[in-house]
């Protein structure tokens, strides 16, 4: 029976999808397209050889989503979809509330109805909050900083109050660290809208030149070089993590909590590093001051992922770094036709220069 990715046309979905098409899942996408473009499917199918269905919907239409159980017998349901910019989530936190925990609950309805009782459900080690030490494990308390990361509060609590009604459903809560790369093939990846929020797709924008430097957020954290540390994860890695969890949600009920991440921590410095060392590209950048509610140190501990669910990341910062950079330089404008490229190379090398043309 078929798996409902939801959000699967986004960044960490697109990603999920080609790892469940390859190990021989069936898959059913939903999808509203807020936040991502159709194109990201039709690569997905290309990359794993294999087509499927895909409902343009959106959760918050509940006779909408009803009609995708009405017409498919579905096994479990990855959720990724959701809004997740923080600042913006601070600015609008109706639209987050709503579409977030509204749309989830309608799923959760849904799923009710039609007797399907597995989830595997995005969430974020933003739930940590401020963390007082690291490693960061399951156990520790939760709390949230901004209205975004209360809608993953919320959702988890809401799950788990489910599972307390009824000891039917199946859920595992993922709790991602930082994702970064991308598919080896280039042909899928993190495709912002706009000026992108998150370190790697800020970085890889400077090195192709649709942005001039980066601003590093402060340099007086208490770390090595002063610069944050994060602990950076592969997509793939994190995609295969979903495999996994669907194993364990369709093996034994329940609700647990796990931490996706590699277990090690890198300042932005370094970061900036890594991608010049793997790329030879180099990344200029500017000191700024600190970025509102951002933690100094937060790394997790993947232990318990490894001993229930025998996953853990295998992909080293080096492939994190190469694997981005290849999917921004194919890929410079995202997944959007209508911006083309001409010329070629990027401004920090020595390769030349490039710029866009919007085509009307
Ligand atoms: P993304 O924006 O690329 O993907 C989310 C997808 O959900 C998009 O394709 C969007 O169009 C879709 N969507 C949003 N609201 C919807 C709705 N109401 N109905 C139907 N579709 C809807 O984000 P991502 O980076 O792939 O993240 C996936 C999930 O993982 C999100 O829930 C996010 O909060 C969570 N997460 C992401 C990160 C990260 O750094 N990328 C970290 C921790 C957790
Ligand atoms: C990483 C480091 C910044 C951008 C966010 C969300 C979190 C989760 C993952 C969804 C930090 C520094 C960044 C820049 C910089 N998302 N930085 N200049 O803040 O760990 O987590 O994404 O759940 O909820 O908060 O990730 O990539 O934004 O920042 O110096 O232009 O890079 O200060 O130290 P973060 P990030």
């Amino acid at each position: 029976m078929p798996i409902l990715v939801t959000g699967g046309a986004g960044y960490i979905g697109s990603h999920t999808c080609v790892e469940l098409l390859n190990a021989g899942y069936e898959i059913i996408v939903v999808d509203n397209l807020m936040n991502s473009k159709q194109e990201s499917l039709s690569r997905i199918s290309e990359i794993a050889g294999k087509s499927f269905p895909f409902y343009q919907v959106d959760l918050l239409n509940e006779q909408e989503l009803e009609k995708v159980f009405i017409e498919n017998e579905i096994d479990a349901v990855i959720h990724f979809a959701g809004l997740k910019a923080v600042g913006e989530s601070v600015r609008l936190p109706l639209r987050y509330y709503h579409n977030n925990i509204t749309g989830t609950i309608n799923l959760l309805n849904i799923m009710k109805k039609y007797d399907v009782n597995r989830m595997v459900f995005s969430s974020s080690a933003t739930v940590y909050g401020m963390p007082e030490r690291v490693p960061i494990s399951e156990d520790f308390p939760l709390s949230a900083l901004n209205p975004y990361g209360r809608t993953k509060l919320m959702i988890e609590e809401i799950l788990t109050d489910l599972y307390k009604s009824d000891h039917k459903w199946s859920i595992a809560l993922l709790r991602y660290f930082n994702p970064i790369g991308a598919h080896k093939s280039g042909m899928i990846g993190e495709d912002p809208n706009g000026i992108p929020n998150n370190l790697m797709p800020y970085i890889t924008q400077v090195a192709v030149g649709k942005l001039p430097e980066l601003s590093v957020f402060g340099n007086d954290y208490p770390t090595a070089d002063g610069t944050g540390i994060r602990d950076y994860i592969h997509v793939v890695d994190l995609a295969k993590g979903h495999l996994k969890a669907l194993e364990k949600v369709s093996t034994s009920n329940g609700i647990e909590s796990y931490n996706l991440g590699t277990g090690k921590g890198y300042s932005v410095l370094e970061m900036v590093e890594a991608f010049e060392v793997a790329t030879g590209v180099s990344v200029p950048y500017k000191i700024v001051t600190p970025r509102p509610g951002d933690a100094a140190i937060c790394f997790a501990d993947a232990s318990k992922a490894r001993k229930e669910m025998e996953w853990a990341a295998e992909k080293s910062l080096r492939e994190m770094c190469e694997d981005s950079w290849r999917w921004q330089s194919k890929n410079p404008n995202g997944y959007d036709e209508n911006l083309i490229q001409t010329g070629t190379g990027n401004p920090h090398s020595k390769s030349g220069d490039f710029f866009h043309v919007k085509i009307d």
